[in-house]
């Protein structure tokens, strides 16, 4: 596979050379943007956005990326129009029936992350099927937010942390950065290296906020509907190109 920057070929043994993220995150924005440019409803770009995930999620597998969270509706998401929410809750489950035979296959374990239990039920039924025969597959981790905030996460990490102060199974002295990590739903997991934000917009839209202290951000105007393995490649690539100091100095 060949891809082009500034006139020079990138190819994708290019970016096999040197490290890859372990971990890379994608907010999947920019559906309805395209849809719209198209003159289609805004149901088209989410369904060409499902597309764009299927193509995304194949090449991490390709890749050996080993976990990939995307964004596929948040907690605000709620306040979209009744028929989109539909629209999206009938994707998810059309996505998991067409595709569950293929990430078994393929090694994915689809792990949904968020509050599930507010979902429609046949949604919700769906997630965990897919969750629960998917269980033991370890190649490529797929965090799928869904109905997801970064501060109703840390939120409910530090209700359940209180919870066990208040039941004296541990001190207020045990409580550290380790241990809120362990209350998030991305335990055990390490936090994304790269952040990608189609679309244009420069926002962390309350995605995985305690996670991305340190993530490397790549913003593209690319609309998710047309994001394809070449946009990936140049995002590994230039991530692979920056200088993570983490706070201290270069090396
Ligand atoms: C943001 O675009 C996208 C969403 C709110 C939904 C993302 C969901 C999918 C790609 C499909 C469902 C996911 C799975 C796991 C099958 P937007 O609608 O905000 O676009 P806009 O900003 O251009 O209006």
């Amino acid at each position: 596979m060949v891809f082009f920057k500034q006139n020079r070929k990138i190819q994708v043994e290019d970016i096999l050379a040197k490290p890859l993220p372990q971990h890379i995150a994608i907010i999947m924005d920019g559906n309805g943007r395209w849809a719209q440019k198209k003159g289609l409803p805004r149901a088209a770009g989410h369904r060409a956005g499902v597309e764009a995930l299927k193509r995304i999620v194949e090449f991490c597998g390709e890749i050996n990326i080993p976990y990939l969270t995307v964004y596929a509706f948040s907690t605000e998401n709620w306040k979209r129009p009744q028929e989109e929410i539909d629209t999206l809750m009938n994707l998810m489950v059309e996505y998991i029936q067409k595709e569950i035979n293929i990430l078994v296959k393929k090694g994915v374990r689809v792990n949904p992350i968020g509050n599930l239990e507010e979902l429609p039920s046949f949604t919700y039924e769906y997630i965990l099927k897919a969750a629960t025969s998917t269980k033991n597959n370890d190649k490529l981790i797929l965090n799928v937010a869904l109905n997801y905030g970064g501060r109703r996460e840390i939120t409910r990490a530090v209700q359940n942390i209180a919870r066990l102060v208040q039941s004296g199974e541990i001190s207020l002295k045990q409580i550290n950065e380790q241990l809120i990590a362990e209350h998030l739903y991305t335990k055990g997991q390490p936090d994304p290296d790269l952040m990608i934000r189609p679309s244009g917009e420069m926002r962390l839209s309350n995605f995985l906020l305690w996670q991305v202290a340190y993530t490397e951000l790549w913003v593209t105007d690319i609309m998710w509907p047309d994001f394809k393995p070449e946009h990936l490649v140049e995002a590994i690539y230039e991530y692979q190109r920056r200088n993570r100091r983490y706070g201290g100095l270069n090396n």
